[in-house]
């Protein structure tokens, strides 16, 4: 079987899944293939394409492991046995363009990819959101990351030329045409990969759970921020810690923005939206502090350019990419200057994606055709 599977951009919502909060991302045209068979053994047999590596592991046992991206991929399969479903030995060869460490999900790609490719092979009977939660929890148990849902939901869930308003708390979700006649979602990538990237995740959590039990205690209805106004928060706020209270009044306001931003696109209002994007960096910036200075150069040049109408970083942070809505007719004079400026203050070459929004994880069109 060839499968493939799509990293993601998200719209608006950014630190709010963990937070049984909101998110709109969509998946991208940056994807990861899979050509996975049956071998008939006991043996787990991995090729990464872009590494240029095999592993070998046996599949009694399966346990976390030296070598990073194999972790992944093993990941996903004790999911599956842990859920009592049977997994034969194969072969897989993968590879892709989702740039790593970007922050356009390709662990996330990675997981729903094989998820997605295993339930095909050996008739696992999955439906999709049982597949990204168990994408999700590989990430937690292989790669140490607390993630919330988003990135492997936008993977398994995208739809072409639609946005998904995901609720991370009921799990509903709600596609919005993005009319991408006028405008393009243009990506630029800081190249910046911070190692403190997923401890301060980790940490940026913890935060939010305390803030929810100060809250709690007053208001026994607040079990996540979800449940949380900006008015509970100032009431109480001399009994927060200051940095804690400022974690919380971002994810508030964050949520806050999803919902007025979809609204925003609704009724067409671009401009509108692109203001929200820029709240959110705002409260990425100084609130929740998970940006770093390439990111806030390159959006406080988005600013004033005619061409954008909205720009922010996006996912994790600490590095990756700043997500950009540009006019489309001014997008190479656009990636142009942002080069430009960043090479004059880094010395470092931007890279630049155009993000073309693509449908979830499926059999790709070859293994389609030969059914
Ligand atoms: C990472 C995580 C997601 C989400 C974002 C921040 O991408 O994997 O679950 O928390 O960060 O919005």
């Amino acid at each position: 079987v060839v499968v493939r599977s799509p990293g993601r951009v998200n719209l608006i919502g950014e630190h709010t899944d963990y937070n049984e909060g909101f998110v709109l991302p969509a998946a991208i045209n940056k994807e990861i293939f899979f050509a996975l068979a049956p071998n008939g053994t006991d043996t787990l047999r991995f090729f990464s394409h872009d590494l240029g590596e095999s592993a070998e592991f046996g599949l009694n046992g399966v346990s976390r492991s030296d070598i990073g991206w194999a972790n992944y991929l093993l990941g996903v399969v004790a999911q599956l046995q842990g859920a009592g479903l049977e997994v034969r030995g194969f072969d897989l060869v993968f590879g892709g363009n989702v740039p790593i460490g970007a922050g356009l999900s390709s662990s996330a790609a990675v997981e729903c990819g094989l998820a997605f490719a295993l339930n095909h092979v050996f008739g696992l009977g999955l439906e999709r959101f049982e597949m990204v939660k168990m994408a999700q929890r590989a990430e937690h148990a292989y790669a140490g990351v607390m993630c919330g849902i988003m990135d492997q939901f936008a993977s398994m869930f995208g739809r072409r030329d639609h946005a998904v308003k995901l609720d991370c708390r009921s799990l509903a979700y709600e596609y919005y045409p993005l009319d991408m006649s006028g405008y393009r979602i243009v990506l630029c990538d800081t190249q910046v990969k911070h190692s403190l990237a997923s401890s301060e995740y980790n940490t940026r959590r913890r935060e939010c759970e305390q803030g929810v039990a100060i809250l709690n205690k007053h208001y026994p209805e607040v079990r996540s921020l979800r449940d949380a106004t900006l008015q509970m928060l100032e009431r109480h706020q001399s009994e927060f810690d200051p940095v804690v209270y400022r974690r919380c009044r971002y994810v508030v306001s964050e949520n806050g923005r999803v919902e007025e931003a979809c609204g925003h696109l609704q009724r067409g209002e671009m401009e509108a939206f692109g203001e929200r994007m820029y709240a959110s960096h705002e409260g990425l910036q100084h609130d929740y502090e998970v940006s770093c200075p390439e990111l806030d150069f390159l959006v406080d040049q988005s600013r004033g350019d005619e061409a954008v109408l909205g720009a922010r970083m996006m996912g994790g942070g600490f590095g990756g990419c700043t997500i950009n809505l540009v006019r489309t007719e001014q997008v190479e004079r656009f990636t142009e200057r942002m080069g430009r400026a960043y090479g004059q203050e880094y010395g470092v070459e931007l890279k630049t994606y155009i993000a073309d929004i693509v449908d979830g994880s499926s059999l790709a069109p070859q293994t389609v055709a030969a059914q």
